[in-house]
């Protein structure tokens, strides 16, 4: 199969993006599977990318970026064909057909439904969550909104934009403060923690919520859930749903599992893959999984992370295209469950084509 691998992209998440990138370069099976390597600049410039997996290592001293070669990638014209062009220096030229596409973007203006929306128009079967539930698991307000909905727990919330506190601050402030400390405060479209601070003192609140509103204009004030921190990883493959054993996001000398912790090597933090969890939780923590992923009408693949606290498993949120790379949760969780990274790799992009 051809396979367009697309990453980069417009978001805050641009590098982790690239990161995945680089480790499904490194892991593809190439006897399967011809990848033509497709960037996205932070511009939003389609360029052809290198095929080179060290490209994209990801490093505290370095973030990889797609960076503008001056080349441009053309989606075919219509829903007729399947065939990919680019120009560059040498001119214009054809790609072939392609087969399928794999969009490894994470955040804003790719894994909300935007890049879903320009594939389907355009009519090129695509790895992963559609529209809906990769425009609904980005904004935190609305999944939080749907799993609710349908009967799953989830921490007590309060949605704000700048308009409404500047409409009724003393009415909002009363709502947040209602919601007891510590609070997270998160931007409503963001991942890997980016904009998200955990304050656990009042005067904090205002500088947290600057940080939030620079992300989004629509910021999630949270109630702190203590417990553990558990992320499952679900699969929807050829013979239906799979959920994978879980995993377990053990923070010692942080304040939480942020941004440095996630990808810069920073102390603090361990992943623990198979979490210790007894069968009833196991059980439970399944149900609730398999729930979720039907919430939000998920297709594919999706992690979904929840606390397991006094009173049970309280859903934090929904990823719909989880960090990929090979020390990622969701490989981690599958390769503890007997499927291989190459071998999710594969299955994902099988059931993207099929
Ligand atoms: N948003 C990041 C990539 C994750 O959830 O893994
Ligand atoms: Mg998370």
């Amino acid at each position: 199969l051809r396979v367009v691998l697309l990453f980069g992209g417009r978001s805050s998440e641009h590098s982790i993006s690239c990161a995945t990138a680089g480790g499904v370069l490194g892991a593809i099976d190439r006897d399967r599977f011809e990848v033509i390597p497709v960037g996205i600049t932070h511009d939003g410039a389609f360029v052809l990318e290198s095929d080179d997996p060290a490209r994209f290592a990801l490093d505290p001293g370095h973030l990889p970026e797609v960076v503008d070669n001056g080349s441009r990638v053309r989606w075919p014209e219509s829903s007729a064909s399947r065939e990919l062009r680019v120009t560059d220096a040498a001119g214009e030229r054809s790609l072939g057909e392609i087969d399928v596409v794999f969009p490894i973007l994470h955040g804003r203006f790719g894994e909300d439904g935007t890049v879903q929306g320009l594939l389907e128009l355009v009519g090129l079967p695509y790895v992963g969550n559609g529209v809906l539930a990769s425009a609904l698991g980005m904004d935190k307000h609305f999944t939080k909104t749907a799993l609710e909905a349908a009967g799953i727990p989830v921490a007590p919330w309060v949605t704000l934009t700048r308009g409404a506190l500047e409409a009724d601050a003393e009415l909002w402030n009363r709502r947040v403060r209602g919601l007891g400390l510590p609070v997270f405060v998160k931007p409503a479209r963001a991942g890997s923690s980016v904009g998200v601070t955990k304050v656990s003192d009042w005067s904090d609140l205002d500088a947290a919520l600057e940080v939030a509103f620079a992300e989004d204009r629509s910021v999630l004030v949270e109630q702190g859930v203590p417990g553990r921190e558990i992320e499952i990883a679900v699969l929807e493959g050829r013979d239906g749903v799979r959920v994978s054993v879980a995993g377990e996001v053990v923070v010692t000398g942080r304040e939480f599992y942020d941004f440095e912790a996630k990808y810069l090597d920073a102390p603090g933090v361990d992943l623990v893959c198979p979490a210790d969890l007894g069968d009833g939780e196991t059980f439970e923590l399944e149900r609730i999984a398999r729930r979720a992923f039907e919430a939000i009408g998920a297709e594919g693949l999706a992690r979904v992370d929840v606390f397991l606290g006094d009173e049970g498993f309280v859903v934090n949120e929904i990823n719909t295209m989880p960090g990929f790379t090979p020390i990622s949760m969701f490989p981690t969780c599958w390769l503890n469950t007997g499927l291989s990274y190459p071998e999710l790799i594969g299955e994902l992009i099988d059931v993207g084509h099929a």
